[in-house]
């Protein structure tokens, strides 16, 4: 379906059409130029990396993380109206996908039908879609000084195949690496909730004949799957505080996202504060 509509046949996914905005601008840019300009007196910064020097990288890179169901979606989706609202250039995309390539190594890691894939498998299946995100989509959006959001990125491969398959996030961090060019989100908002929870909401929208027909390959682990990705994206939250903010996914979605407009504002008043020139 859909195949004469840009939005879907870019992603190459019918079914995530109400929650996709392409990979591209959205708006016109007013204030991007001084959003971006230093990153000189940041706390966390990124690494120099051989696809993007510290000085090229001037836009801001926001991730949405957490377990199945816990509202990263919706809470993107919200993000973009408020940047939106404010005029700024902004860019939403999610992992695995964001690219053709990465969309068809979606749909082969969330494929019910594909039963017994080894963690090693999957795990370089989710580096290989990130790879391309990083150098298709994401790198050259921050070279622009747009805003990029992502639902998922790098800390859900530490969870899920680091703490979930059991592969150890010791193991997946330097691959992460590798896939990035070392690029890393200035904020992680980490939307924490009771895989129980989660999986309930999900199933709720499944049930209510929503977006969903049913759990995907990845949804359908055990339960003890998903308690585990919980805590190692807890363990993640607490091994980089600067970088994450934990936020109680109970909370009223209009609740949260004024908490995540507060903290991007915050951030992005920063860099406008360092730009020469602005009052
Ligand atoms: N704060 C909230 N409180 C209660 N329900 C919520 C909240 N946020 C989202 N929901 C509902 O929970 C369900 C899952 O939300 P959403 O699709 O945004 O989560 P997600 O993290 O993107 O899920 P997935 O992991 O499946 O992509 C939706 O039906 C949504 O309306
Ligand atoms: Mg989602």
């Amino acid at each position: 379906m859909g195949a004469a509509d840009g939005t879907v046949a870019a992603w190459g996914v019918a079914n995530f059409r109400s929650e996709v905005v392409r990979p591209e601008v959205l708006t016109g840019v007013s204030d991007a130029r001084r959003l971006c300009q230093s990153r000189s007196d940041e706390t966390h910064r990124p690494e120099e990396t051989g696809v993007m020097s510290g000085q090229e990288r001037r836009g801001l890179f926001i991730t949405l993380e957490g377990v199945e169901g816990c509202g990263k979606s919706t809470q993107a989706r919200l993000l973009v109206e408020h940047l939106d609202a404010r005029g700024i250039e902004v860019v939403l995309t999610r992992e695995p996908g964001g690219t053709d390539l990465g969309e068809r190594l979606r749909e082969i890691l969330l494929d019910i039908g594909q039963t017994g894939m080894r963690a090693e498998t999957e795990l370089f299946l989710y580096l290989a879609s990130r790879a391309e995100h990083v150098a298709e989509v994401i790198v050259p959006a921050l070279k622009r000084g747009a805003v990029v959001i992502s639902d998922r990125f790098g800390d859900a491969s530490v969870a899920y195949q680091g703490g979930g398959r059991g592969l150890g996030a010791d193991l997946v961090r330097p691959l992460n690496e590798t896939a990035t060019s070392g690029v890393k989100p200035d904020v992680s908002f980490l939307l924490d909730l009771d895989a129980e929870e989660g999986l309930g909401r999900l199933d709720g929208r499944i049930q209510d004949g929503g977006s969903r027909a049913s759990r995907d390959r990845i949804e359908s682990e055990a339960i003890e799957f998903h308690r585990m990705v919980r805590q190692a994206y807890l363990d993640e939250a607490a091994r980089e505080p600067e970088r994450f903010v934990v936020l109680d996914a109970r909370s009223r979605v209009e609740e949260l996202a004024r908490t995540i407009a507060l903290r991007v504002d915050d951030l992005l008043a920063e860099r406008a504060g360092t730009y020469p020139g602005d009052d």
